[in-house]
């Protein structure tokens, strides 16, 4: 199944507003430390319901706001979902970023970056769209040290990269993208049951739940275009 085909039937599904719920908890954090300043031009890269350009609008002033995705039927949701005339959404993929070089302040990307058919080429666009001083913020919980989220390859049909905390450094500064900053935002909202309901139909032990929330929660590599 392509991207589009795959997150087409999530979107029409109403999937796009679930995932907005969930990665909320841990998106609003890292969304809060970018350095965005009123006026800046952002690109959301993956953004599915389309809510954290709109975030950045609201609370940063953000001047314009793309956000990209492989899927149409996500676009649309996304453009549905508000009437400002300083937020776009357009369809793309990863490979090919539709924006001019030096054009894009600041790149911010929540569990959508490992789709990418070569996350090495992706980090190539983002580093060309950067103007210099820009920031690419990538937000995964899928990584390698989240033992918890591997069995998530075998759910999907699109090939998902799972790297380390250090092949994300690596990659980035490959691309040749700084790494200003990589740490866990712990994702302190989802409700964790009692001992006493353990297992659970998702879990086994109350320890795992709470190491994938409270401790692993989202992986955040903060990238700086020189
Ligand atoms: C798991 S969803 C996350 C959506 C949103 N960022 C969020 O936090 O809820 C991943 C999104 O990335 C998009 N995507 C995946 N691979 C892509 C690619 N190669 N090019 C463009 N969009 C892609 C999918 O269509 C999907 O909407």
């Amino acid at each position: 199944m392509s991207v589009r085909e795959e997150f087409d039937e999530w979107a029409a599904s109403g999937r796009d507003r679930g995932m907005e719920q969930r990665h909320w908890h841990t998106a609003k954090h890292a969304l809060a430390r970018m350095p965005v300043e009123p006026g800046d031009v952002v690109l959301d890269l993956g953004c599915g319901s389309g809510y954290a350009g709109r975030a950045l609008r609201d609370t940063k002033e953000a001047g314009r706001v793309y956000g990209l995705d492989g899927a149409p039927e996500m676009a649309r949701n996304a453009a549905s979902y508000t009437d400002d005339p300083k937020v776009a959404y357009v369809v793309g993929d990863f490979d090919d970023l539709p924006f001019a070089d030096d054009s894009i302040d600041h790149v911010w990307s929540m569990e959508a970056f490992y789709y990418a058919a070569d996350p090495h080429h992706t980090l190539e666009e983002v580093a060309r769209i950067l103007r210099p001083g820009g920031t690419f913020y990538c937000a995964v919980n899928y990584y390698e040290e989240n033992v918890h989220s591997h069995e998530w390859q075998e759910r999907i049909s699109i090939e998902m990269t799972r790297w380390d905390r250090e092949q994300y450094r690596t990659a980035f500064r490959d691309a040749g993208i700084h790494v200003a900053a990589q740490d866990n935002v712990p994702d302190r909202e989802t409700e964790i049951p009692d001992e006493s309901a353990f297992p659970t139909e998702d879990w086994e032990t109350r320890e795992d739940m709470v190491e994938r929330y409270r401790e692993y929660g989202t992986l955040l590599t903060v990238g700086v275009a020189p």
